[in-house]
């Protein structure tokens, strides 16, 4: 089965610069791919291009096998597309917002009375229903972003920041509907920078880095490839008037008000320095909470990534 989505060598150039330059990305159906990357990197660009709403490109994007450029209308009846900012007509209510941008999708009239209803009700919207788009909050707005992308159930979501905005509630019950969608055969396409909750729901991640993916993998495959440099954390209830005897364990850093990491030199085994952290911490009159070896999470990934990328 050819992959859902399939960009090849994408260019887009905006005032002579080369925004996404050679660009290639396929994603099978049925994954969950989280689109990281920093600030102006091009995610935003790469969405808009599969939605169509970026026409103006060199290269090949196909959804379902589809060219979007050549066919527009059957790429698209295959998306649900939440922009990040969503720009509806203010003067609607909710209800009639959603219910004509469904009629848009082309979802039936009895579909779209009964989905409708049901998405606000999930995402706690229902008593607003009769409010203005214009007097809704900012999650509120883009909660209802969401409820458009999801209200035809599209085989493509692409959700550009979805989570931004969401209160940690809100952002539980995306991660759910995102994991119900999968299991439906939903293919999801999604770019955030809440790194936790990438981790939380993607099976691959691709980090969009110089208008190219820099990378992609699981998150577990990447930061084996990655060869996150081990570290050891160290949680203090009472710290010793002099940590310097950490020094020569490792190079550390302040993690948080009471915890410090020890990033250990390449190649050392971490149990004897476990061992050292804690009897010399103990000599030193410090008191420990907690010490271990921390996990590498995307966080830890992505900012190593950065900080080599700009090395180079
Ligand atoms: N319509 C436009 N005209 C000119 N330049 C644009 C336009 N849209 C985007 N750009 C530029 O393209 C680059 C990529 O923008 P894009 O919005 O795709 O980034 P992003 O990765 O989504 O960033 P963020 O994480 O901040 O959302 C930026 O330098 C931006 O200024
Ligand atoms: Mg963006």
């Amino acid at each position: 089965m050819p992959p859902l989505v399939q960009l090849e060598n994408v260019r887009k150039v905006y005032y002579g610069r080369a925004v996404l330059n050679d660009l290639s990305l396929e994603i099978p159906e049925g994954e969950v791919f989280g689109y990281i990357g920093p600030n102006g990197a091009g995610k935003t660009t790469t969405l808009k291009i599969l939605a169509g709403l970026v026409t103006k490109f060199e290269g090949s994007v196909r959804v379902g096998g589809n060219d979007v450029a050549r066919d527009r209308d059957k790429a698209h009846g295959l998306i649900g597309f939440m922009p990040q900012s969503c720009g509806f007509q203010s003067w609607r209510t909710v209800q009639s917002a959603l219910d004509s941008l469904g009629e848009l999708s082309g979802v039936p009239a009895e579909l779209r009375a009964k989905r409708i209803p049901a998405l606000l009700e999930r995402f706690r919207l229902l008593d607003a229903r009769h409010k203005k788009v214009k007097d809704l909050s900012g999650g509120m707005t883009q909660k209802l972003g969401l409820i458009q992308a999801l209200l035809h159930e599209p085989k493509l979501l692409v959700l550009d920041e979805p989570l931004e905005g969401l209160d940690p509630p809100s952002r539980n019950l995306l991660k759910e509907i995102i994991r119900e969608r999968q299991q439906a055969g939903t293919t999801v396409l999604f770019s955030s920078h809440i790194l936790s909750d990438v981790e939380d729901v993607a099976d691959r991640v691709g980090i969009l880095n110089n208008g190219k993916i820099a990378t992609s993998g699981s998150i577990r495959a990447l930061v084996t490839d990655f060869g996150l440099p081990l570290e050891i954390g160290l949680e203090l209830s009472v710290a010793p008037g002099n940590l310097g005897y950490l020094d020569e364990l490792g190079t550390v850093t302040q993690h948080r008000p009471d915890e410090w990491r020890i990033r250990l030199v390449d190649g050392t085994p971490s149990d004897p320095v476990v061992h050292a952290v804690i009897e010399k911490t103990l000599a030193a009159g410090g008191k420990i909470r907690k010490v271990g070896l921390v996990e590498p999470n995307l966080d830890d990934l992505f900012a190593q990534y950065i900080e080599r990328a700009h090395a180079n």
